[in-house]
Order: structure tokens, then C-alpha cells, then sequence
């Protein structure tokens, strides 16, 4: 960022004497604003072109003010540019550079515009690029959550309630059900692009411009899909980086489900799964560690996420109409949340390719804490059409009876059966086994290989991945 003592004279003749720097500095958004340069310079282009179309800019004058746009945006794009604080912002950066550029001509840019609804038009482009590459890192994560299902059908693992063993799973049903989290996470955010697609440009300061301008001709050109209908709500209104935020909170959530699920799966008491070497890190005194540094990281990263969203509520928060300088806190929080989102979901992705299943483990502790009890209850149900409630009573007493002679409930005599309920055989044993159990949940959304083959091919046309 460089100083300049010579100052681009920014407010015109209302002003005597230069800000003081301290002030220069709590007012200057340029340190973090500077993401928005591109799409500043796309949002001038298509107000010069409406300008002439309009014949508010002769051609001439609209030739130069893009000509130097462009020569800007080159600047930009090759790292020759150089924002300035005591310019404030990056559009006042661009503009006293077209001024170098191309002479007092510059000045005619900002006809019937002014930076409220020019930096209102920024943000928005900034998001809608940000949304669309948020939306395929979630199609990328979802395609490798459906794959790894795929590799994992048959796997066998205990289902949690309360996180304590409560029925066989299958590994594929338990990643399928983030992959419906994170499709709707998805919709979300192409639901909030849907609100944000609109134009404020020619809101001009608030209430609108005396210059016969076409807002819809620069709507179409920025490819937005309409002008918005009122200029009070175009420069004051946030709501869809609300929005934004508040996918953004959820999609991290979820995906903050997904890390801590990591981080259990790896300890040595569960050993679950192993992730690569590449998503691992180790420790400077453990030589066995091998930590899940990048699940933890991105369960702690839903923090800064949720604040970003909590910031940008408090700022909005009893703001009156319209522009009040506050708006300029809602980039910084954003752009984290962006950035933040965008990384996670990488990593993620790459975590969830590379991960192993440790089938053999996963099966063993799929056969703990009487996870087919249930399965037992539902033959009795079937069997001798006992009310559920009674089954469940009897199996209860069965259970107590294994823990107390430290067995399974596999273990349990013929006698032991007799004696929770007289019509029981030893064929009910048959019951217990996990395989059998996660084969016969086969309702729609269950957990059965079948019902799991159902799911994948549902995903695999709906994502139309192989
Ligand atoms: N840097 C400002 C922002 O981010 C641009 C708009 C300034 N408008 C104003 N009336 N001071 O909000």
C-alpha cells in the first residue's frame, strides 16, 4: 500500500484541510476492499456503456473512460497496481487512476452514480462468483462422499444414538446422510444467489438519479436479473450476504458434524478409519501420533464462520435507512466466511477421498452393547405377535441376564431364551447377527445394502456422476 503525500483531491471544494491519519486509517476499507477490483471495474463498464446508450457520455468519452478500464484492469491483473489509503477505497482508487489515465474525463464516470450503489453492485458480483465456486466445491465433496459409500455397501459399523452402540449401520449409509445435508447446503446457496442476482446500480446515492438512465440495460449487462425496484432498499439493503452467512453457518456446521465423527473414528479406542498421510499430521514429541489435524481444524473453523454471521446481524442490526458508513463492515466477515468455506470444503473433500475404512474393527464394534437387541424384539413381534411393548420387555431381561453372565446375548442357552419367553427356540439366535440386521432394514431411506445401492444410484443421476 503506498502513501502519498500529493492527495487525488477526493470530496471536491467542501473541504479545507486533509483527514487526519488516524482518522485515514479507521476509515480506509481499501486494505480489505481491493478483492472487489475486478468486478468495481466491470460494474464502471456497464454503467459507461448505459451512460452512452443513453447519450448521457458522448461515444468518445465513453471510448476513453473504457479504454482506461481497461488499461486498469490489466494493471490489476499483473500486479501493477497500486492502491493508495489516502484514496479510502478501491473505487476511489480506480477512479484517480483513470483520471491519471485518461484526464478530467474520468470525473464523468460517476455521473448519475454514486459509491453507495456502486459498492452495492461490487459486493453483490463479488458474492455471486464467490457462491457459484462454493456451489461446485459442494458438488465436488458430495461426488466423493457418494464414491467412498460405493467402495463401502457391505462395511458394517455401530449406529450411535446418544453416541452409545444402538443398531448396525452400514459405513455407506452413515456418509449418505451427510450427502443429503450437503446437497441442500447447496440449494441453499444457489437459493440465496436467486435473491442476490439483482441490480442496485442507479440507485445512485439513495433516492435515485435525475438522469434519464436504463437500470435495467445495466442489470442485463452484468448479468444480473433485474434492476432492483426500489433505490433506498438497493443501497441499504445486506440481507443476502445475511443470507450468504447464514449458509455458509450451516454448511460449516455440518461439515463440523463430519470432523468430529473424523476425529472419534481415528482415535486407537475406535479405530474406524485411517486417513492418509496427507491429511495427517504428527506430533514434535509423540513419535506415534498421527493427528487429525485437518478435521479439528475445520470443526474450530465453524467458529469464526458462526461469528462472521453474528457480526454481520449485529451491524445490520437498528440501522436506519440508507446508507450509513457502518455498511462498510459487512465485507470483512464475508470475505472470511468465503475464504474459510472454500478451504474447508477442499480439504475435506480430500480427507474423505483418501480415508480407509477399517472394516474388520468397524464390524467387531458393530457386535457390541447388544446392538441387534432390537432385531430380537421385532422377531418376537413377528414370530408370536407380542405387542412391541412386551418384546422390548423381554429382551430387556434378556440383555440384563448376558451382562450379568458377562456373554452376548448369542451366548444365551436355550434355557436362557425359555426362561424371557417359553416359545422362544434357538433358531431367534438367528436374529443377532449384524449382516442380518442391517439386510432387513430395507425401508425406504434404511440402512440396508439394498436400500444404500438405492441411495447411491439416486445420488449418482441426480449429481450425474458415474
Ligand atoms: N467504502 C465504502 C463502503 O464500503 C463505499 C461507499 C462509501 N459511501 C459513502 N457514502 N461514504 O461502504
Amino acid at each position: 500500500m503506498v502513501e502519498v503525500k500529493d492527495k487525488y483531491n477526493i470530496w471536491g471544494g467542501r473541504f479545507k484541510n486533509q483527514t487526519d491519519e488516524i482518522m485515514e486509517n479507521l476509515n480506509a476499507s481499501i486494505f480489505f476492499d481491493y478483492k472487489l477490483a475486478k468486478f468495481d471495474i466491470e460494474g464502471s463498464k456497464a454503467h459507461t456503456k448505459m451512460l452512452a446508450k443513453q447519450q448521457i457520455l458522448k461515444e468518445e468519452e465513453a471510448k476513453s473512460i473504457l479504454d482506461g478500464l481497461d488499461t486498469i484492469l490489466s494493471e490489476i491483473e499483473t500486479g501493477n497496481f497500486e492502491p493508495k489509503v489516502s484514496l479510502e477505497d478501491i473505487h476511489m482508487n480506480i477512479e484517480a487512476r483513470l483520471a491519471e489515465l485518461i484526464g478530467p474525463v474520468a470525473g464523468k464516470l460517476h455521473t448519475a452514480r454514486s459509491r453507495n450503489d456502486q459498492v452495492a453492485t461490487d459486493f453483490r458480483l463479488w458474492l455471486r462468483d464467490r457462491i457459484d465456486a462454493i456451489v461446485d466445491l459442494i458438488y465436488e465433496l458430495e461426488v466423493a462422499l457418494v464414491m467412498k459409500s460405493s467402495e463401502n455397501i457391505h462395511t458394517i459399523m455401530p449406529g450411535f444414538t446418544h453416541l452409545q452402540c444402538a443398531q448396525p449401520i452400514t459405513f455407506a449409509h452413515h456418509l449418505l446422510a451427510y450427502v443429503s445435508m450437503l446437497d441442500r447446503d447447496r440449494e441453499r446457496y444457489m437459493d440465496t444467489r436467486k435473491r442476490l442476482n439483482e441490480s442496485p446500480l442507479g440507485a445512485a446515492a439513495l433516492a435515485g438519479t435525475s438522469f434519464p438512465i436504463d437500470p435495467d440495460f445495466t442489470a442485463r449487462e452484468l448479468s444480473f436479473s433485474r434492476a432492483m425496484m426500489n433505490s433506498l432498499d438497493g443501497v441499504s439493503s445486506r440481507d443476502f450476504a445475511l443470507e450468504f452467512l447464514s449458509s455458509t453457518a450451516i454448511c460449516a456446521t455440518h461439515l463440523s458434524r463430519l470432523s468430529e465423527e473424523i476425529v472419534i473414528w481415528t482415535t486407537s479406542q475406535f479405530d474406524f478409519v485411517k486417513l492418509s498421510d496427507k491429511f495427517t499430521t504428527g506430533s514434535s514429541i509423540m513419535p506415534q501420533k498421527r493427528n487429525p489435524d485437518a478435521a479439528e481444524l475445520i470443526r474450530a473453523k465453524t467458529g469464526r464462520v458462526n461469528g462472521a454471521l453474528i457480526t454481520l446481524l449485529t451491524v445490520i442490526k437498528g440501522l436506519p435507512l440508507a446508507y450509513s458508513k457502518d455498511l462498510q463492515e459487512d465485507k470483512e466477515p464475508v470475505f472470511d466466511a468465503a475464504e474459510t468455506i472454500e478451504i474447508v470444503l477442499k480439504v475435506m473433500t480430500g480427507m474423505i477421498h483418501d480415508l480407509k475404512a477399517n472394516v474388520e474393527t468397524m464390524k467387531k464394534s458393530s457386535e457390541l452393547g447388544f446392538s441387534t437387541a432390537t432385531d430380537l424384539a421385532d422377531f418376537l413381534v413377528r414370530e408370536y405377535n407380542l405387542p412391541f411393548r412386551e418384546a422390548h420387555k423381554i429382551v430387556g431381561e434378556l440383555v440384563l441376564l448376558a451382562e450379568e453372565k458377562s456373554c452376548t446375548l448369542k451366548d444365551l442357552t436355550l434355557e436362557d431364551l425359555k426362561g424371557g419367553y417359553n416359545d422362544l427356540g434357538i433358531e431367534a439366535l438367528n436374529t443377532l447377527s449384524v449382516e442380518g440386521s442391517v439386510q432387513s432394514r430395507n425401508s425406504k431411506g434404511g440402512t440396508s445394502p439394498e436400500s444404500v445401492k438405492r441411495q447411491i444410484q439416486y445420488w449418482r443421476e441426480t449429481l450425474k456422476c458415474a
